[in-house]
């Protein structure tokens, strides 16, 4: 661990737990009761650097959070410092709202040439507002103008974002329960079965599963009772990130192309949180080589500072001048550290590894599986890893799955923080440890991500055992 020794505000001991419990209350005070992460984690972080951040308190964390998936380098990568220190440096306007400047041009140039060819050929970029939820906003409303119509198709399990139309899209009750009208506000969403093998919404998992998937929304589309009058565009996602690192079969992505374009409906493929490299392809569409109508693109794109664009076809380009504006589209440092980390990325070969490391990941997690049967899968893509919690002795179900144990997840995350690690749960009621480490992780850390994770298991397993034999 390379964090350089700089003075805290309270060194360390005593005297630093004191100043950082009093800044987690000050916090608990004052801020939104909508507070999120800060929950699960009462820390303070005062310095990072790779995969390793350290509280006020001194306490240093391997961080498998990675900022929502944002840094795909981890924290202060040299790259990125020196790409914000050279544009800080150079005097250039850290805000111009969409005029040209170097840095956007090379940016876009950066972007470009990690696409697709057949995509990059045709493709125009849009500059969003800062966040993956205003670039979803930026493509629904796109596609709504270029064809005219207004519903959307998207999935069950996806996540979007929260504003009114990708609250819309996003399939989370909780989130949408409670504001009147659950969403609706963002227009009409057409609801579609997720592949997701250990929870089927057929009952049945496996290939039959997505094919069943495939076929449902072929059959919908197709019925002139269906109810479903042609959409503006199916959004969803390759890899579902929130939905707890579910990866959609190529096979089924490749249908779901079919069944648009043969349609003429606009493909969206979001890839907020499985693009630059993530789940082992640049992009997560190159893994079944479909090519989308748009795409949408925020986290690590902007090398960890806010900076959110949309990649489409031209032939979607009918935009009047100003149709879609915004204050905040001209970060010029964010566009240096996003250029900076798409070219380090590439050149690094940084998505091969996601893919090396990840499997390897993956496949020591699974091997758990007999030893500790409260890991009920272990799936995902690349650096993207999902392990569902479950209730080892419930009943299983039709497709030879356990229960979620959201209790028992929720166990493992704190086991996990107890011994220095963070990560997050997601997926269907928070009962999966999802993994997102930097995709620069060394094999020493990714040991030791393995070894406290397993041993996190390991107690909220015993604790499960000893509890049923209460
Ligand atoms: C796939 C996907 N789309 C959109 C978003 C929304 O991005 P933001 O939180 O920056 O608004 C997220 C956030 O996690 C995401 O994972």
């Amino acid at each position: 661990m390379t964090v350089p020794a700089v003075t805290l505000p309270a060194s360390s001991g005593r005297s630093a737990e004191a100043a950082a419990d009093s800044i987690l209350e000050r916090q608990r005070a004052r801020e939104s009761s909508a507070r999120t992460y800060a929950r699960s984690f009462p820390i303070v972080p005062a310095r990072a650097h790779g995969m390793t951040i350290e509280g006020t308190d001194g306490r240093r964390y391997l961080d498998c959070l990675s900022g929502a998936g944002t840094l795909a380098l981890g924290h202060n990568h040299p790259v990125v410092r020196e790409a914000i220190q050279r544009t800080l440096d150079s005097g250039a306007p850290l805000h111009v709202l969409d005029l040209a400047t170097p840095e956007k041009d090379d940016f876009t140039d950066a972007l470009f040439e990690t696409l697709p060819t057949a995509f990059a050929d045709r493709a125009r970029v849009h500059f969003c507002g800062p966040a993956g939820t205003d670039a979803v906003e930026a493509a629904l409303k796109l596609m709504q103008t270029a064809t005219g119509r207004r519903g959307v198709l998207a999935f069950t399990g996806a996540y979007h974002g929260m504003t009114a139309g990708a609250l819309a899209a996003t399939g989370s009750v909780a989130v949408k329960e409670p504001v009147p009208g659950g969403g609706a506000a963002g227009g009409e969403v057409t609801r579609l079965p997720y592949p997701y093998a250990y929870r089927c919404p057929f009952g049945v998992g496996g290939e039959r599963g997505a094919e069943l998937a495939a076929t449902y929304t072929e059959r919908l589309l197709a019925d002139p009772s269906g109810g479903v009058v042609r959409p503006a565009a199916m959004i969803l996602e390759a890899v579902q990130g929130e939905g707890g690192a579910v990866p959609a079969p190529d096979g089924w992505l490749r249908e779901m192309r079919r069944i648009t374009r043969e349609r003429d409906i606009p493909l969206i493929v979001d890839e907020v949180q499985t693009g630059v490299g993530r789940t082992g392809a640049y992009w997560a569409v190159e893994h079944s080589g479909i090519v989308p109508d748009a795409m949408v693109m925020s986290k690590a794109v902007g090398g960890g500072l806010p900076l959110a664009v949309i990649v489409y076809d031209r032939e979607y380009d009918g935009w009047l001048p100003g149709a879609h504006t915004g204050t905040f589209r001209g970060n010029t440092l964010a566009m240096a550290a996003g250029a900076a980390t798409l070219r380090y990325v590439r050149r690094e070969g940084l998505a091969e590894r996601a893919a090396t490391v990840g499997a390897r990941m993956s496949a020591r997690l699974d091997g758990l599986r007999s030893e500790l049967p409260l890991i009920g899968d272990v799936r995902g893509r690349g650096l993207m890893i999902g392990v569902e919690v479950v209730d080892p002795e419930g009943p299983l179900d039709s497709c030879g799955s356990r229960p979620v144990a959201p209790e028992l997840a929720a166990r493992v995350q704190e086991g996990c923080l107890r011994r220095g690690l963070i990560l997050e749960l997601g997926g269907r009621f928070g009962s999966t440890v999802r993994l997102l480490p930097p995709l620069v992780i060394t094999d020493e850390e990714t040991e030791s991500v393995l070894e406290r994770l397993t041993d996190a298991i390991a107690e909220a397993f015993s604790y499960g055992a000893a509890g049923r034999a209460a």
